[in-house]
Parts: C-alpha cells; sequence; structure tokens
C-alpha cells in the first residue's frame, strides 16, 4: 500500500513540496521562491500563474527527488498562506488581478467606512475577526469595484474567489476550464465571511462587503478526501485529502490536539495559536478566534490566534532595504556580536500593528538610539521584536484564558535561530521547547491528508510522533525581563503615536 504523504506548502515567500514516510520523517523537499509586489506603499501582491507555475515544478521536483510515482503516494495535503485573496474568470482560468496579499493594506478606507458604522467589533461575534484590512473580504470587493468589468462578471457568475488553498486546488483538479472550487473551514475562517457557529458563509456578510455568493468556494471539512490531482502528471491520480491554513497546520503538525497547547510559529509574521477544542472562546484582549481545525464529520476544534504581521520579514528588510546584512541567516550571527541590543527597540509596524493591538494607523518605530548603537544592536533589536511581540500575544492569551502557559512549543524557519530562543525564554519567564522536526506546517497538511487515507489510524498515532529537539529555559532575572518589556511598550507607545 502507499504509504507516503506529499505535503504542499503555499506561503508567503515561497512553495514547497515535501514529501513524508508514515513515521512523519521528510524524504524529499523541493522548493521554489515567488516574487514579492510592492506597486506602491501599503500594497503587497503576488502573481497567482506564477505561483502555480512554482506549484507543479515543486511538486513533480520533490516526488522525483524521493524517487516515488502517483501510485506511492496515499494523499497529498494543502497548506496555505492564509488570507490572501484570488479572483479569476472560471471561463479562461486567468486572475482577473494579482493577488492581494494578507499583508496588504489598501482597503483601509473601506475598512474605516464599515468600522464607522458600527464600530470594529461589529462582526466579532459572527466571524471571530475585528474588522481589517488582513482579512479576504474587504480585498475581493476591492477587485471587484477597482478592476474594470469585474462586478458585473462576478454578478453574472463567471469570476471564483479563493485563498491559494483554493486556487491551487482548482488548479490541480482541472483542465484548462479548471477543476473543483473548495476551501476548508480554516481557510474560510480567515475571510470575515464565514459564521464561525454554522461553518457556512454569511449572507448578511455577503450583502455587506457587496460579494455575489457564486464566487465562494464550497466549505469542506480540513480532513478528507476531495477529489484527485490532474495536474501535474507527476502527480496524476493522488487523492487531495487534507487542506489547512498555514498556522492551523502548523498547530496540527505540533500535535496540539487538547484544549490549552498552543504553538508559535516563526514565519514572515508570527503566529501563536491556543487551542480551546470544541469550545469557540471569545477574546477580550486583542486575539481572534479562528477555526483549529475539523476531520471529516467531527465537530470543529477552534483557536484562539495572536497574529503578528512582522517579523521574520523585519530580517528580509534588514537585507532588502537597508543591506546591513547580505542573508536573512545572517542577522544571527551579526546579533551575537553583541551582548543587548545597545538600549534600542524596534517595532516593526510596517502593516500597522496587529495582534493585540489592532492599529492600522501604528507605524514602525526604532528607539532608543545613541551614537552607541550599530548595526549588529539594530540586527538585534530587529530579533528581539519577535520575543517582545511574542510576549504581549502571551499576555492576551493568559488574559483571556485565565490559565498561565507552562511552555511555548515553537517552529518556523525563525525558530532555528537560538539566540532568538533563549531570549524568548528569557522574556516569557516559560520554557519555549522546538519539536525534532521544525517543518511543522507541512507535516500538519501531510497529516491530514495521512488521516483521511488511512496511512496513520487516529489523531493518538500522530502525538506519539511528536519529538523534542531542543529546550531552553529563561535564564534572565526576572526583573531585567520586566524591565525590557517595559521598555518595548514604551516602544509601542511611540509607533502608535505617529499619525498626525
Ligand atoms: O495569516 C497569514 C499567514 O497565514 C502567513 O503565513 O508563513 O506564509 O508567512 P506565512
Amino acid at each position: 500500500m502507499s504509504d507516503h504523504v506529499l505535503a504542499l506548502d503555499q506561503g508567503t515567500t515561497s512553495t514547497r513540496a515535501i514529501v513524508f514516510d508514515e513515521q512523519g520523517g521528510i524524504v524529499a523537499v523541493a522548493q521554489r521562491e515567488h516574487e514579492q509586489i510592492f506597486p506602491r506603499p501599503g500594497w503587497v501582491e503576488h502573481d497567482p500563474i506564477e505561483i502555480w507555475t512554482n506549484t507543479q515544478w515543486v511538486i513533480a521536483a520533490a516526488l522525483d527527488e524521493a524517487g516515488l510515482s502517483p501510485r506511492d503516494v496515499a494523499g497529498v495535503g494543502i497548506t496555505n498562506q492564509r488570507e490572501t485573496a484570488i479572483v479569476w474568470d472560471r471561463r479562461t482560468g486567468h486572475p482577473v488581478a494579482n493577488a492581494i496579499v494578507w499583508q496588504d493594506t489598501r482597503t483601509q478606507p473601506l475598512i474605516d467606512r464599515l468600522a464607522a458604522e458600527g464600530g470594529t467589533d461589529r462582526f466579532a461575534e459572527r466571524t471571530g475577526l475585528p474588522l481589517a484590512t488582513y482579512f479576504s473580504a474587504s480585498k475581493i470587493a476591492w477587485i471587484l469595484d477597482s478592476v474594470p468589468g469585474a462586478r458585473a462578471d462576478a454578478e453574472a457568475g463567471h469570476l471564483l474567489f479563493g485563498t491559494p488553498d483554493t486556487w491551487l486546488i482548482w488548479n490541480l483538479t482541472g483542465d484548462t476550464r479548471g477543476g473543483i472550487h473548495v476551501t476548508d473551514v480554516t481557510n474560510a475562517s480567515r475571510t470575515l465571511l464565514m459564521d464561525l457557529a454554522t461553518l457556512d458563509w454569511s449572507d448578511d456578510l455577503l450583502a455587506v462587503f457587496g460579494i455575489p455568493r457564486s464566487m465562494l468556494p464550497e466549505i469542506v471539512p480540513s480532513s478528507g478526501v476531495i477529489g484527485e490531482v490532474r495536474e501535474p502528471p507527476a502527480a496524476r491520480g493522488i487523492p487531495i485529502a487534507g487542506i489547512l491554513g498555514d498556522q492551523q497546520a502548523a498547530t496540527f503538525g505540533q500535535a496540539a490536539f487538547d484544549p490549552g497547547q498552543s504553538k508559535n510559529t516563526y514565519g514572515t509574521g508570527n503566529f501563536l495559536l491556543v487551542n480551546t477544542g470544541t469550545e469557540i472562546v471569545r477574546s477580550t484582549h486583542g486575539l481572534v478566534t479562528t477555526v483549529a481545525y475539523r476531520c471529516g464529520d467531527e465537530p470543529a476544534s477552534y483557536a484562539l490566534e495572536g497574529s503578528i504581521a512582522v517579523t521574520g520579514s523585519l530580517v528580509q528588510w534588514l537585507r532588502d532595504n537597508l543591506g546591513i546584512i547580505s542573508s536573512a541567516p545572517e542577522v544571527a550571527r551579526l546579533a551575537s556580536t553583541v551582548d543587548d541590543s545597545g538600549g534600542a527597540y524596534f517595532v516593526p509596524a510596517f502593516s500597522g500593528l496587529f495582534a493585540p493591538y489592532w492599529r492600522p494607523d501604528a507605524r514602525g518605530a526604532l528607539v532608543g538610539l545613541t551614537r552607541y548603537v550599530n548595526k549588529a544592536h539594530i540586527a538585534r533589536a530587529a530579533i528581539e521584536a519577535a520575543a517582545f511581540q511574542s510576549r504581549d500575544v502571551i499576555d492576551a492569551i493568559v488574559a483571556d484564558t485565565g490559565r498561565e502557559l507552562t511552555e511555548l512549543r515553537v517552529d518556523g524557519g525563525g525558530s532555528r535561530d537560538d539566540l532568538m530562543m533563549q531570549f524568548q525564554a528569557d522574556i516569557l519567564g516559560i520554557p519555549v521547547v522546538r519539536p525534532a522536526i521544525i517543518e511543522t506546517t507541512a507535516l500538519g497538511a501531510a497529516y491530514a491528508a495521512g488521516l483521511a487515507t488511512g496511512v496513520w489510524p487516529d489523531r493518538d498515532a500522530l502525538r506519539s510522533h511528536w519529538r523534542e529537539g531542543r529546550r531552553w529555559e529563561p535564564a534572565m532575572p526576572v526583573e531585567e525581563a520586566d524591565r525590557r518589556v517595559r521598555l518595548w511598550r514604551k516602544a509601542v507607545t511611540k509607533s502608535l503615536d505617529w499619525v498626525d
């Protein structure tokens, strides 16, 4: 029987295919970056065709490296950058515009208008989310309002919307006229259009944003067979058996299946999720409520999430916009040449501030500078910003749930940085634990697909795969950690103060 699972991880900066064996071990990896398009300040776009081309390439390359044919693969699990909105014409398969990426803030005027009518939290009860440019709804509305002819075509039933999971599945399962049009509950819960309790699109919200229901995909469970791959030929016939938004996939890959279990992923942003079981917990401290996963016909599991827009992408900014490092990994080397940030604090509010502040008007701030501060201190302040932002989110989680966290499971590329992980443990005052496999996002998608296709019998089998890789205990005196958190929060007030 086929005992391998293919995971496809369509992320913000790259697309990867990873082949896993039945122990959850990595057999082969292929990756391709795609262009980040910044047409104007605050705008961030991707080319959906480039992403689809890269997807076909990485799938073929990973299967080739693993020496596997489609028969050897039980299923494919898809995970993706969430919220990013793609609208295409079902008649031609062509996107009507570039994808509007989750970080994009162009729809702030629409968000402001809707907030003025009923407050930022007017849809929070229904969707678990505040009104913000981050989520898909205002991005779809922007495309319908700004692309000539789009609204008429949408109303005539010609246009389809999808987050990257939906776009890829439509292409993977179709010929030139396209295939299956679905998304899963976790991705749907990030659109601002789904009712968290019914797990269905809300007609009221569709009316508010002026989005025809015919554009929307069918919402399916996160684990379950939905169809077969047709393209690329290297994967033809493999069942598509799992879909999860990338942060929910990482939670699944960390086997955080029990209420109270959490994870923090260090990617372009940071996303901290805590499982709340089948209970929908409402935040009063700036977190969002989201679907964690739904396996087959089981009731959905929910999570509280602290979304932080900019952490790893601050390192890219140091590389691309300031040029003080030539590659992202160099930041850790540079930062380790100094003992601390020299009193500098860096609040990377490039897309405003997300959780727990939700202040779109916030702007980046680098404060505490003296003549002493050099580029190594700035690199260190950039790394420390991820830890401070995570502390803000964890304080909100503790306030919302009334439960202290006893340790933090971490993953994602940034969790390779030992210096940052030690600093994170210091600033949180709890141990930070990295699993042996940090590719938890892809692993989570593979788990969802493998559960649906019989590679693994149940979630207990997945729990038994989890292995500790490394652990950091807090080493900084509590008073010193508190002093730095105080200064960080002072720096945040500067970033909130900025707009005139
Ligand atoms: O909500 C945005 C998130 O899904 C993006 O994750 O890892 O692609 O930056 P990542």
